[in-house]
């Protein structure tokens, strides 16, 4: 079963600087499948699911694989997993219950409506570069989209938005030192460690949603914020810490993923300018498959972890209680018996069940029908207005083992 692989370490944050180790995920899928991985920050090892197969057996069996003890490789104590606790550490029936509350402005009905909307500010974002030829793709077109639309959402004033993503990126950006000063693994964040991604910063988004719900206590509008303050038909509410913890968890989890995918977008039209020449022709159902195909390609949250519930036994590996199970998307997403000629990028690929939003589980990202709405109107309103994407310099990756993107990249457009 040990097999020849190259020596990568694929829990370093360093490792994805470089880019992703697929030979490395490919020899674990062909050769151990379910493998135990040690860590390289002292960290007690874990057991690594590469196969499609088993990634979505593990994210189905909740009952088997939970969310409750962390979703993320760090171990943490009992009092840090219940001051951190999101509604991605939860498990039915306390995350059904929720979600349920949560998910009234995600539902497809809801996001259809916001199309318009999204529209709108695509042109603004694309019109705010005058006519730039030379720009970063990331700083001006990927980060500004989910940002703007976020604070659409959140009935937020604009002039706040720059500085909340900002907060947003030093959360989920804690292994990068371009993005925090409290870099996880090469700073001391045990002052931190009751906060989420141990980082101070978290607080002061915690203020900033305080304030904004008590407005909205006083004064209720139209968005989101209110709209998650009035009860449910059966009289349901949320209290104050989950309110604000759910606010952080949309701050955090909706900009980054939808700002690094769409940028892996834009890498795939530098590489294929026959893709994004053929964009302006195709209808709504062909924009559609290729952004799925953007999705699984980018597979920008590489993975998410759960807690072995009850010893088990996969592919003959013993599995015992409390161990850690590390879901690899970005491993499943590339695994040849699922997806024929899966290192290719095939615009109309069908079917192509991925699982970059963590596909057939209790936790398949909320966000997923508004992520795929910014995709497919910035990509459609990208091939409006430019005939010619491509790129301009170096581009430079993201120092993390949990966010997969480019997080730099200098682009040339042609206008039409
Ligand atoms: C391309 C963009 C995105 C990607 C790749 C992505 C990925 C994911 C994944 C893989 C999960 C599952 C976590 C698990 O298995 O434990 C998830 C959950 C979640 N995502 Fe996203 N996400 C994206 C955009 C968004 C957006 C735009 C929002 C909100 C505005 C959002 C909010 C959430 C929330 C709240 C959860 C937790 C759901 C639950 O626990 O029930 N995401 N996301």
């Amino acid at each position: 079963m040990p097999s020849d692989s190259p020596v990568i370490d694929i829990t370093s944050h360093d490792t994805y600087v470089v880019g992703i180790p697929r030979e490395v995920f490919a020899d674990l899928r062909a050769n151990n499948p379910v493998a135990w991985t040690e860590e390289s920050d002292g960290g007690r090892g874990f057991w690594s699911l590469t196969k499609y197969e088993d990634v979505l057996f593990a994210s189905r069996h909740t009952e088997l694989f939970s969310s409750r003890l962390g979703i993320r490789l760090e171990d943490m104590d009992e009092e840090e997993t219940e001051a951190r606790r999101t509604m991605m550490e939860m498990d039915s029936p306390e995350h059904t219950r929720l979600r349920r509350i949560v998910a009234r402005p995600f539902t497809p009905r809801a996001v259809v409506e916001y199309e318009e909307a999204v529209r709108d500010l695509a042109k603004e974002v694309l019109a705010n570069l005058n006519g730039k030829t030379e720009f970063d793709f990331v700083k001006d077109i990927a980060r500004e989209l989910p940002m703007r639309m976020l604070g659409r959402l959140l009935g937020l004033p604009d002039e706040d938005l720059d500085w909340l993503v900002s907060k947003g990126d030093a959360l989920i950006g804690n292994s990068d030192p371009d993005f925090t000063d409290y870099v996880v693994d090469q700073t001391d964040t045990s002052e931190y460690r009751l906060l989420p991604f141990r980082s101070p910063v978290a607080i002061e988004l915690f203020e900033y949603a305080q304030l904004a719900l008590e407005e909205r206590r006083v004064t209720p509008t139209n968005d989101v914020l209110t709209a998650l303050l009035a009860p449910t038909k059966d009289g349901d509410t949320l209290d104050d810490p989950t309110l604000k913890n759910f606010f952080a968890l949309m701050v955090a989890a909706g900009n980054d993923t939808t700002r690094y995918t769409m940028t892996a977008g834009a890498q795939v039209f530098i590489d294929h300018p026959e893709i994004f020449a053929a964009l302006p022709d195709m209808d709504e159902a062909q924009v559609k498959l290729l952004v799925d195909e953007v999705l699984r390609w980018a597979t920008t949250t590489m993975h998410f972890r759960r807690t072995v519930v009850e010893d088990t036994e996969l592919r003959g590996q013993k599995l015992k209680k409390g161990d850690k199970v590390v879901l690899w998307y970005i491993s499943a997403n590339f695994d040849e018996e699922q997806f024929p000629d899966a290192e290719k990028f095939i615009p109309d690929r069908s079917p192509n069940d991925h699982v970059a939003f963590g596909l057939h589980s209790a936790h398949l990202c909320l966000g997923a029908h508004l992520a795929r709405l910014e995709l497919r109107v910035m990509f459609e309103e990208m091939a409006k207005a430019w005939t010619k994407i491509e790129a301009n310099g170096p581009s430079e990756r993201f120092r993390s083992n949990f966010i997969s993107g480019t997080k730099k990249l200098p682009v040339k457009v042609s206008w039409r």
